[in-house]
């Protein structure tokens, strides 16, 4: 006597181990780079106040947490500069002596296996706090604001790019927004010999409001106007796909979509678009959101963390920049 329902998807669903044999997206430690500021001094973790468990480190102390993701498998770092001095045209982004370029050496010096990447930008380096140099555009009035320069941008992005491969940079990232970059940066890597080093080009960054506990880390909210002369608008899907392809067609190894949650549908519609692989950023502002729910005892922090990072997975991410990589491995390590 056959009756309906004859198709039961429970059945797979009835067990842990059947649970696991069906799964289709599988988290490991693998698949995430763990963002750390850095900053000169020694000793130094100092708290994000509104990044819960996240720090500003000095060099030794960003080895130091570095090797404890290595041991937890995070294969990946991906560091941010807060310089002491900045300036209009954001010069300490290149220079050798800063803590990025200082923590890299330290990072490859300690740990040789471990993926080093930086974020390339003006941002944390200018005085204005903008990604790219200011001017007055030609034609635009005496008294209108300044603008970001597009093309005199760039000299500087590709100098900051180079230093960091001159200490040894596994990978540069280009985060900034401004056109032709990835080009121009494979360029001048290429033409100093590190054509070894990779870009992971932020193809696809959105002028987002879940940049504000990093601007807060980092001290890079623009003094005047926004980002979004430069920034992606978040109403555009089929952009990203273009902002992709002249990134791929410029010499980009990976490309990334950011921020995560809430461009899940741009992740997908990429990863559909391009065999390269793809990273997402789960930004500063996700995390803290997540964080401030689970202090408030209002989400289960360690099962929303993994149903998160799960969620862009699937959605197509090979790569999940993430603030809860350790956390997340540790996780994974003891589930
Ligand atoms: C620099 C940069 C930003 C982030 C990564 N690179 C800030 C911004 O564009 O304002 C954001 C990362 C985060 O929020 O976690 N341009």
């Amino acid at each position: 006597m056959s009756q309906f329902p004859s198709v039961r998807p429970r059945r797979l669903r009835r067990t842990d181990t059947i649970r696991r044999m069906v799964r289709e997206t599988v988290l490991r430690a693998d698949d995430f780079v763990y963002p750390m500021f850095v900053k000169a001094g020694q000793g130094l973790r100092e708290p994000i106040p509104s990044m819960p468990g996240q720090f500003r480190l000095s060099p030794d102390e960003a080895v130091a947490l570095a090797r404890e993701a290595w041991a937890l498998g995070v294969p990946a770092v991906l560091l941010f500069g807060i310089p002491e001095e900045k300036d209009a045209v954001g010069s300490a982004a290149a220079d050798p002596d800063e803590a990025v370029q200082r923590t890299v050496r330290a990072l490859k010096g300690a740990l040789p296996d471990l993926c080093v990447m930086t974020d390339v930008c003006l941002c944390e380096y200018t005085d204005h706090g903008h990604c790219g140099v200011l001017g007055r555009a030609p034609g635009a009035a005496a008294d209108a604001p300044p603008e970001v320069l597009n093309d005199p941008s760039l000299e500087r992005l590709a100098e900051a790019a180079l230093s960091h491969a001159r200490a040894g940079a596994d990978v540069v990232a280009p985060s900034d927004m401004m056109d032709g970059r990835v080009g121009h940066i494979r360029r001048a890597l290429d033409d100093e010999g590190y054509d070894h080093v990779a870009i992971l080009s932020y193809a696809a960054k959105y002028a987002s409001a879940f940049y504000g506990p990093f601007r807060e880390a980092a001290g890079s909210t623009p003094r005047q106007g926004d980002r979004r002369g430069y920034q992606m608008d978040p109403g555009n899907a089929r952009e990203a796909l273009r902002e992709v392809a002249l990134d791929v067609g410029e010499g980009a190894d990976m490309v990334m979509v950011k921020p995560a949650l809430p461009y899940l549908d741009v992740l997908a519609r990429v990863r559909a678009t391009v065999d390269l692989p793809v990273a997402a950023y789960h930004v500063s502002g996700e995390y803290a959101m997540l964080e401030a729910a689970a202090r408030a005892g209002w989400l289960d922090r360690e099962r929303a963390i993994l149903e998160t990072l799960t969620s862009i997975r699937r959605a197509g991410a090979d790569l999940v920049l993430t603030y809860h990589a350790l956390d997340a491995a540790r996780l994974l390590a003891t589930a």
